[in-house]
Formats: structure tokens, C-alpha cells, sequence
């Protein structure tokens, strides 16, 4: 079986839910805090895990509290930590979120994740074969992003390129890219608002995901793979899980309909109980 390597971040999540957001200068009482393990690489790595692949994580992590149990919790999941990279004197990423009327509000300061530089990641990818899939995502340097696509572009590996958050993408690095996956506001950044033109640009490459409508695709004509509706508490993680479990599916060489049809399941669980990873799902609740 093929490898899945997720080169990206992790953090850990401050999540705040409160019924009021307060405006500049004022104050509100908030309904509950609790902290849990993020970022949407360390995501994409669980969610792809949980789902039975064999799944390296290569990021970084500062020399502190937040950080080992950033490991432990990749561990815990079963994801191969041999490449995380430890930094001296730096703080691990954190992601300060406010949920609110179902729908999150996140500030992420990358800290450890900045250092996740391409002369440190390049020399690991030497392992992995054609045929193994890398995911990346945004939260870490665009050098890197571009350093680790041409990589692959040049040793036949496939790449899912999440462009989330949002930052602009060269040319080069968009075409050289297997699957690029954006959600819909990050697919209207990246190439405005004409999507049906836009989509037929990219066949078989470009994945729009548009929450609980499903993913839209174009290979001869457009198509649009339905999602499914759940009852929803926490949409943090929903596109990660998206992703994780999209390169399962590819890995498991279902056709583009079917891993899209498979993620999008994945991703709607994902999204009934709090925290990015709370909901992930495991192959026996895809099945049942
Ligand atoms: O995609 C959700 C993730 O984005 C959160 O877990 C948070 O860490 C932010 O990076």
C-alpha cells in the first residue's frame, strides 16, 4: 500500500464558544473554553489515519508543553511522527477560535510551524516512492509549498494542495499540483467568480468543496458530488477531514467521483461534535 505524508502544520486550538461577539473595546462573557490538538496539516494526518492509511507527518513543534502533546496526540492516532522536527525557543503554533452560531472564527499564530523550511523537508521526502501522495495546506512558508510541489512534480509523486487559508498561488505551482482543493471563497480568491469556466480550466484537478452541498468537479462536463446533511456542531475541521480522507480514497485508487463521494461522508461527520479532530470519523462509521 501507498504512503500518505502530510507536510504542514500543527497546533494546538484555543477554542472559546460564546453567544455575543464583542465589538472593539468591549467585553462579553463567554459560554465555554477548552483546549485541543489542530492545525490543518495535523488534521488532515489524523483524519487520513483514522481511516486505515499509513500516514507520515512532517512539521514542527516548539520545545514545550504544547508540543508534546501535539506529538502524543499524532501518536495516539497512529500517524508517524519520525519526522517532526523539535525547535528550541519557539512557541508551538497555536489557533485562537471563537465559535458562534455555528460557524468558527480562527486566528492562527504558526510559531514552530514557520520553521518548516524546504532544506529540512526536501532530504525526508527521499523515502517516500511514485505512487505515494503528499497533502500540503497553507499554514506553513509558500517556499516550502512551492519546494515540496516541484519536488513532487519531479519524482512522480501525486500532491493535494489545499489552498487554506487563502494566499496567493503562482501559476507554475497550481499546474504542477495533482488535486488542488479549495473551499468556495478561496476558489473565488484564487481564480474569481466564474466558477463554471474557472473549473473547466483545471479537469480532474480542480476540487471545490462547498460544505454540506458536497464538491464540485469538472471532467467532461461539471460535476457535482452531493454532500450529506448532519446535525451540526462544530464545523472546525470539516475541509481537513475532507482532504485526509480524499488521499485515502486515491491511495485505494477509487475513481475521482467516488473518493470525492467518500470525502465528502467523511467530512459531514466530522462536523457533529466539537473540536477539529472530535468528530473524525474511523472506516467502521463511513460504513455504517
Ligand atoms: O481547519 C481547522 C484548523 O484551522 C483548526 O484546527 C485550527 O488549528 C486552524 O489551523
Amino acid at each position: 500500500m501507498n504512503n500518505i505524508i502530510v507536510v504542514g502544520s500543527s497546533s494546538i486550538d484555543l477554542v472559546v464558544n460564546t453567544n455575543k461577539i464583542p465589538n472593539a473595546g468591549e467585553t462579553v462573557l463567554g459560554k465555554s473554553f477548552f483546549t485541543t490538538p489542530g492545525g490543518k496539516g495535523a488534521n488532515q494526518a489524523v483524519a487520513a489515519a483514522r481511516l486505515s492509511a499509513e500516514v507520515y507527518m512532517i512539521g514542527a513543534v516548539g520545545n514545550d508543553a504544547y508540543g508534546t502533546q501535539i506529538i502524543n496526540n499524532l501518536k495516539d492516532n497512529n500517524v508517524n511522527t519520525d519526522y517532526m522536527d523539535t525547535i528550541e525557543n519557539v512557541q508551538s503554533g497555536t489557533a485562537h477560535i471563537t465559535l458562534y452560531e455555528e460557524d468558527n472564527r480562527i486566528i492562527v499564530v504558526p510559531g514552530a510551524n514557520n520553521h518548516i523550511k524546504p532544506d529540512t523537508v526536501i532530504p525526508k521526502l527521499a523515502k517516500f516512492n511514485s505512487g505515494d501522495i503528499i497533502i500540503l495546506q497553507q499554514e506553513i512558508p509558500s517556499d516550502t509549498v512551492d519546494a515540496v510541489v516541484k519536488y513532487a512534480y519531479e519524482n512522480n509523486l501525486k500532491v493535494i494542495l489545499n489552498p487554506a487559508p487563502y494566499r496567493a498561488l503562482s501559476q507554475e505551482t497550481i499546474d504542477r499540483v495533482t488535486y488542488l482543493t479549495p473551499n468556495e471563497s478561496e476558489n473565488e480568491l484564487l481564480f474569481g467568480n466564474d466558477l463554471d469556466k474557472v473549473i473547466a480550466n483545471y479537469p480532474n484537478k480542480l476540487i471545490v468543496t462547498r460544505g454540506d452541498q458536497g464538491a464540485v468537479y469538472f471532467d467532461t462536463i461539471i460535476r457535482n458530488i452531493a454532500g450529506h446533511k448532519q446535525n451540526v456542531v462544530d464545523t472546525t475541521g470539516a475541509g481537513d477531514t475532507f482532504n485526509g480522507a480524499l488521499a485515502v480514497a486515491l491511495i485505494e485508487k477509487m475513481d475521482l467521483a467516488k473518493a470525492i463521494d467518500f470525502a465528502n461522508m467523511a467530512g459531514s461527520l466530522s462536523v457533529t461534535q466539537l473540536g477539529a479532530q472530535g468528530a473524525m470519523p474511523y472506516r467502521q462509521d463511513i460504513q455504517d
